[in-house]
């Protein structure tokens, strides 16, 4: 399963990738706005930093306030010239649909995002988005179960062989990491704090502890003097 940062932070984007071989990055317009920085400025930094890497897409939200398939398609098309890398996000929405099927048959990748059920997974999959990104935490701070609805967009998806690579969104921890690979996504995209959550657990830590007090107590090598 592929990890994507989801992040408009430049330094914590280029730590994930040199540290933790990240696969991608993902946007959206809240993480810009708290990176302190305007929009172009982050897409350009974003843009300079992978120039030349390949198969490194940056997901990149066209302006929200966006509600026509028309004033979308010229909005994403100024941000896929900007680099190969981005990939044009887009609401799941019929405007934004419409818009993601124009994307894809000219050659521009899309991410349909602000999904939140299987039947809104189906259409963005129907026309051959590259990704689709299905939201967990929301969900689940709203109470709803999120396993079984990623799964069943994981079955759908393989029942119609549809290529549309499912991005689990929104994930708050480890758990919810290992319930997408569990369900079989093809990717996860979670903020920096928890992806580093994810790689500790106490027992490790109380483990070094027992290990490194056992190395020390260790019988110590007498030289042998010949
Ligand atoms: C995904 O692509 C989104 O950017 C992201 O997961 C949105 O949710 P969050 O900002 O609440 O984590």
């Amino acid at each position: 399963m592929k990890y994507f940062l989801d992040s408009a932070i430049l330094e914590e984007i280029r730590y994930a990738y040199e540290n933790w071989a990240i696969d991608g990055v993902t946007t959206n317009p809240r993480h810009i706005m708290n990176s302190g920085k305007p929009f172009l400025t982050v897409l350009d930094e974003m843009a300079s930093e992978f120039r030349g890497v390949e198969n490194f897409p940056i997901s990149a939200e066209i302006n929200p306030h966006l509600d026509n398939a028309k004033e979308m398609v010229e909005e994403g098309k100024k941000i896929a010239a900007l680099s190969s890398n981005f990939v044009i996000k887009i609401p799941c929405t019929e405007p934004g649909l419409i818009a993601a099927k124009e994307f894809e048959q000219e050659g521009i990748p899309t991410n349909v995002t602000l999904v939140f059920s299987p039947s809104q997974a189906l259409q963005p999959a129907r026309i051959g988005a590259k990704f689709v990104s299905p939201f967990v935490g929301w969900k689940e701070n709203s109470g709803d179960d999120t396993t079984q609805y990623i799964k069943d967009i994981v079955d759908i998806y393989k029942t119609y062989g549809y290529e549309t690579e499912i991005i689990v969104a929104a994930l708050r921890n480890g758990k919810q990491i290992v319930d997408a690979a569990k369900a079989g996504a093809n990717i996860v995209t979670c903020g920096f704090d928890v992806y580093k959550n994810s790689f500790y657990h106490a027992f490790t830590d109380y483990g070094l502890g027992v290990f490194r007090n056992a190395w020390d107590n260790t019988a110590k090598e007498v030289p042998v003097i010949k």
